[in-house]
């Protein structure tokens, strides 16, 4: 019986050793990119201080801007929204804060409304505090700032 079971298994390792190998991935050749092991619990990433009094230009015409100030004391749940009290009108002219734009009342149907839209009203999901952070990964991105049609 435990002949019989050793031999299944064999088969089955076989099997399967030519099937990795037929699709050309051999186990100890795949490399994540973690550096750890995939169980190992992950290093904290690094803080960054926001950059504050500058302004990171968009890298392309509809990128979300960056938070040229702190974020972390503005609360925003499902009954309080901090940003809104500076950058919804009239607010936004009082504290002398940039507008939302329109196109933050715009609902999933298109109709505009009056009310910032529930698809944008977790600011923090587009809009990041600007900081000089290190790329997680090396790569060739550049801003599309050449436009052709101006001269
Ligand atoms: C106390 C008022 C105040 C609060 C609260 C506030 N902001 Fe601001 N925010 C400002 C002011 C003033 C500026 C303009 C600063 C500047 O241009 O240097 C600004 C700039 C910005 C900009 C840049 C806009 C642009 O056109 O470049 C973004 C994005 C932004 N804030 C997002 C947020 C988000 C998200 C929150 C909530 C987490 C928030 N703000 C809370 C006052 C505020
Ligand atoms: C789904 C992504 C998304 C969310 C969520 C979002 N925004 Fe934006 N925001 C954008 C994009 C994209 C732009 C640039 C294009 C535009 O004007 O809509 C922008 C532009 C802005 C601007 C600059 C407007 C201007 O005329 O220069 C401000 C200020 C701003 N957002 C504040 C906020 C605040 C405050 C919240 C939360 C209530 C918020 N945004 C939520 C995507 C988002």
């Amino acid at each position: 019986m435990k002949t019989k079971i050793k031999a299944i298994a064999l088969a089955l390792a076989l099997a399967l050793g030519m099937g990795v190998t037929a699709l050309g991935v051999v186990a100890g050749e795949v490399k994540s990119l973690r550096p750890a092991a995939a169980d190992a619990p992950d290093a904290p990433p690094a803080i960054y201080k926001v950059m504050e009094g500058s302004k990171h230009e968009r890298a392309y015409r509809q990128q979300p801007p960056l938070v040229p100030h702190t974020t972390d004391k503005y609360e925003i749940d499902l009954k309080v929204n901090q940003c809104l009290r500076c950058h919804e009108w009239p607010y936004s002219d009082q504290e002398k804060a940039p507008k939302i734009s329109d196109l933050h009342y715009i609902d999933r149907n298109g109709v505009r409304q009056d009310v910032v839209n529930g698809n944008r009203y977790f600011c923090k999901q587009c809009h990041v505090p600007q900081v000089d952070a290190k790329p997680l990964v090396d790569n060739k991105f550049q801003a599309a700032t050449t436009n052709t049609n101006i001269r």
